[in-house]
């Protein structure tokens, strides 16, 4: 054990110098590559458990202890899996963009999202996949989103304009129901205003089932069933052999959860449903097209069958939209203020910038606002809303010098990578500077992955960089913002602060 962690200790000193190193190891070895078991484990592993009672219940500090670590690759142990957490960037870059067909999204994530977003856009996997993700790319092209600034503003001002100087606002909670407003708007024209608080009290109920759930031995138990059952599927007799992989299918979602907590989540799920079902039959009953994501659903045709799409697969992707197209956001603004409150120098620095446009920001403003673009990409580098997902894989694949089994596991916490210090020196220092031209351009390509990578990116990236400067501009501008209280990163399904953020609003005599 002591040998093993004293190579991996040379290949993070070897990544530190030059980038890498994993790598350039593989490739001299290329006829032999490395076992997973040469990978060094993290510490800490418990007898059958393996590291899991540890994510489950102490997740931030398991964190913490991986980007410690510095290792470029790590070895992680859960009951009947192989895992690895990876933190180099060019190890990253093989598996999300060159090899990304040897790999799939993490079961245990897909179970776990099950409830909320089916099989839609985040979820789904190949054919379907490909088809939906062709039919939602257009809406979120360049000249498609400056036509969404017009509603990211408007739902900025309902949101502010309402705060009078000195009132004691919930910041974090505002962020939300902003961002909920803006995705309604622009991808379904639907008013989510007056059911804000309803809608997100049942997302967030969902969101922490979600967080535990996707690591938890409960999901793990499902999985080993399910494999086992299609094990048994591929030797059974053809009538018993379809039984059986109906039954798997089932095992690849929540069968049942217990008590008051299953009860509530069934609850959030059939509100969420209802929400969305309404949204469908008014927009079905309602003649003309319009030009947004729910009527390009309604509308869209299969190539070869001509057939429409079903009304559970209209509310799997309308539901993913929604969720992932506001509640990440609504995170990175909320840590945006909070950093800059408790960095005076820096907020000083923006408050130079939106004041020096002549008027209230508009899309066209969108380059003079670099500073408040950079301030939101440090948020997301400090605090990554989607701070760990994975990927599986499907085949024996090749990464980094090392062969990775199938169904190994593959973990990429945004999080961790951004806080290597052979990737980013200094990691806990906030410095919107780090995202300069210049200093893009001096870190490796993968060093900053909070929106993902390869085919599938996040599909809302720019949507959100671009929803964030408006939105922090215009508030700056009107408001000076004192913070209350400082809050810590929930480790529910996102990284979502663990208080409402309260802050005191001062108006301000911009215009
Ligand atoms: C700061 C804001 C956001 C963050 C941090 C974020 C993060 C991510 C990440 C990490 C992924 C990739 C997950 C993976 O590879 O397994 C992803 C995918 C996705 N995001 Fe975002 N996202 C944000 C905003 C948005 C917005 C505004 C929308 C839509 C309006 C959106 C819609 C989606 C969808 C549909 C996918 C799945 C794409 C696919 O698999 O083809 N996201 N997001």
């Amino acid at each position: 054990m002591h040998v093993r962690h004293a190579t991996v200790r040379i290949m993070g000193a070897e990544a530190r110098k030059g980038g890498g190193a994993l790598i350039r190891w593989g490739e001299r070895r290329r006829s032999a590559a490395m076992h997973l078991d040469s990978v060094p484990l993290l510490s800490g592993s418990k007898f059958f458990v393996g590291h899991n009672l540890e994510l489950q219940r102490e997740r931030m500090r398991f964190l913490d202890r991986i980007a410690e670590e510095n290792a470029p690759m790590l070895r992680l142990r859960a009951p009947a899996a192989h895992l690895v957490v990876i933190n180099d960037p060019q190890i990253l870059q093989e598996v999300f963009v060159e090899k990304a067909k040897s790999f799939h999204k993490s079961m245990l994530v897909k179970w776990a999202l099950y409830p909320l977003a089916g099989e839609g856009l985040f979820t789904s996997e190949g054919d379907l996949w490909r088809r939906q993700r062709k039919l939602m790319a257009p809406l979120f092209h360049q000249a498609q989103l400056q036509r969404y600034a017009t509603d990211m503003l408007a739902c900025t001002h309902r949101t502010m304009d309402p705060w009078k100087d000195g009132d004691v606002v919930e910041f974090a909670n505002a962020m939300t129901k902003l961002t909920m407003g803006v995705a309604g708007k622009t991808l379904f024209d639907a008013d989510t205003f007056d059911d804000a608080d309803a809608i997100g009290e049942a997302l967030t109920d969902t969101l922490e089932w979600i967080g535990e759930a996707s690591g938890s031995f409960y999901g793990i138990a499902h999985l080993v069933a399910r494999r086992l059952v299609l094990r048994a599927a591929e030797v059974a007799p053809a009538t018993l052999s379809a039984r059986l992989s109906a039954a798997a299918q089932r095992l690849a979602q929540p069968t049942w959860i217990p008590g008051e907590r299953g009860k509530k989540f069934r609850a959030s799920i059939a509100f969420l449903d209802q929400h969305v079902q309404r949204m469908i039959d008014e927009r079905r009953a309602s003649a003309g097209q319009r030009d947004d994501l729910l009527s390009k659903l309604l509308s869209s045709r299969d190539e070869e069958s001509g057939a429409g799409m079903n009304d559970k697969q209209v509310r799997d992707e309308v539901l993913t939209l929604f969720v992932a197209g506001h509640e990440t956001t609504a995170t990175g603004l909320s840590w945006s203020l909070q950093l800059l409150c408790e960095h005076p120098d820096w907020y000083a620095k923006v408050q130079k910038e939106v004041d020096a446009l002549p008027a209230d920001p508009t899309v066209a403003d969108l380059p003079a606002l670099g500073l408040c673009l950079r301030v939101f990409k440090e948020s997301l580098r400090l605090y990554p809303p989607v701070y760990m997902f994975g990927r599986q894989t499907l085949e024996p694949v090749e990464v980094g010098g090392v062969t990775l089994p199938q169904d190994t596991v593959v973990l990429l916490s945004p999080y961790t990578l951004h806080h290597m210090r052979s990737v980013w020196p200094d990691p806990k220092r906030f410095d919107p500077d780090r995202f300069l031209p210049e200093a893009e351009a001096s870190r490796a390509r993968y060093s900053w992955l909070p929106f993902g990578a390869g085919p599938r990116v996040c599909i809302g990236n720019h949507f959100a960089m671009m929803e964030a400067q408006l939105v922090l501009a215009t508030l700056l501008r009107r408001y000076r913002f004192e913070s209350l209280g400082h809050a810590e990163p929930e480790t529910s399904a996102t990284f979502r602060p663990n208080t409402a953020m309260p802050m005191r609003v001062h108006a301000r005599k911009t215009s």
